[in-house]
């Protein structure tokens, strides 16, 4: 079988929390063996957003390269790069723009949403709301195959492929290839307030850099079953964010079902399991808090390490643009 191509990223506007790990970093850990993968740190697209706060975006590149290396995004097997270093990203965007009506993009159902989320009204930035073909030159630059992401960015893998079909009918060509999302079975982590998503602006996440007191202190609020009032009562484990992350991260599957168990019958305390997730997601979160800390240490190797990953994706750029541009009658000699 062909080797696949694996292009994905983050838009670097905070930390990195449990909800990523679930949605996206464990995959890109476990692929980056079998796969050529990518990971782009989407400060470009970050700016569609955040164009009034770029100080915010340039401190959160540093901080979303050090998740990706503390949780073993391996740059010896993984290109890290800068989005905003790669010109050919922003002309591959301009060229893919014809290919694409307004009123597609006024329907794509993340962009909807978002559009919602961040109150723009009648002001949505151009920039943002193009974001899509911005994405999908990200994804087709690479050739990528594979987009290991959460649920949310479906739609963009679909427009996406939308381009790559318009394109290479067009233009009578193979020279664009399509993908596909490759989803986690549970693709996204509740909140620790019970709300279906885990996210920086909802104020509910787990940080993968959180220190121990913090983590603890984010436990103990945690929401559990709000009917479960008294330690007899018998109790909900399903939708349950406490049992939900147990059975992300816990290790001990028997233990965890006799919990469960317990818990159904009555007689055991919300404050017992939450002890019992705090150690279990502690096991799990030390390592990578050890290791983030320890990388946090030379800021300038981990700069260097993203300059190293971003010439080699500059390269990889830089030939598909450039078999864009021939398709397109753009090959001057200049
Ligand atoms: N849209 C993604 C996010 O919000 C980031 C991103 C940009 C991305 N380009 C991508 C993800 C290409 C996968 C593939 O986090």
């Amino acid at each position: 079988m062909k080797r696949e191509t694996i292009l994905t990223g983050d838009r670097p506007t905070g930390c990195l929390h449990l909800g990523h790990y679930i949605g996206s970093l464990a995959s890109r850990v476990r692929l980056q063996h079998s796969c050529d993968q990518y990971v782009m740190i989407a400060d470009t697209q970050a700016l569609t957003d955040n164009f009034k706060t770029p100080e915010k975006v340039r401190e959160n590149v540093v901080e979303v390269a050090l998740d990706y290396l503390a949780v073993g995004i391996d740059p010896d097997k993984t290109v890290i790069f800068i989005q905003s270093l790669l010109p050919q990203l922003a002309e591959l965007t301009m060229y893919y723009l014809n290919l694409v009506t307004w009123n597609r993009l006024k329907h794509n159902p993340t962009v909807k949403l978002e559009i919602k989320q961040k109150a723009f009204g009648e002001n949505i930035p151009a920039g943002f709301m193009t974001y899509p073909v911005s994405q999908a030159a990200d994804i087709t630059a690479f050739k990528a195959t594979l987009v290991p992401v959460g649920e949310d960015q479906k739609p963009m893998i679909e427009q996406t492929n939308e381009i790559v079909r318009h394109f290479n009918r067009l233009y009578n060509t193979e020279v664009l290839v399509e993908c596909r999302a490759e989803i986690p079975e549970m693709a996204r982590l509740p909140g620790i307030d019970g709300q279906a998503k885990m996210g920086k602006s909802l104020n509910n996440a787990i940080y993968l850099g959180d220190p121990e007191d913090i983590l603890k202190k984010k436990v103990k609020q945690m929401y559990t079953d709000p009917n479960h009032l008294k330690v007899e009562d018998p109790g909900k484990v399903e939708g349950n964010p406490v049992f939900i992350y147990l059975d992300a991260f816990g290790e001990d599957v028997q233990k965890i079902a006799e919990l469960k168990d317990h818990y159904r019958r009555g007689g055991l305390g919300d404050s017992v399991v939450k002890n019992y997730l705090f150690e279990e997601l502690n096991k799990f979160l030390t390592p990578i808090r050890e290791r983030r800390v320890a990388f946090s240490k030379d800021k300038g190797e981990v700069l260097r390490l993203l300059m190293e990953g971003t010439r080699k994706a500059y390269a990889k750029a830089e030939e598909t643009l450039q078999e864009v541009k021939k398709v397109m009658h753009l090959d001057y000699k200049f």
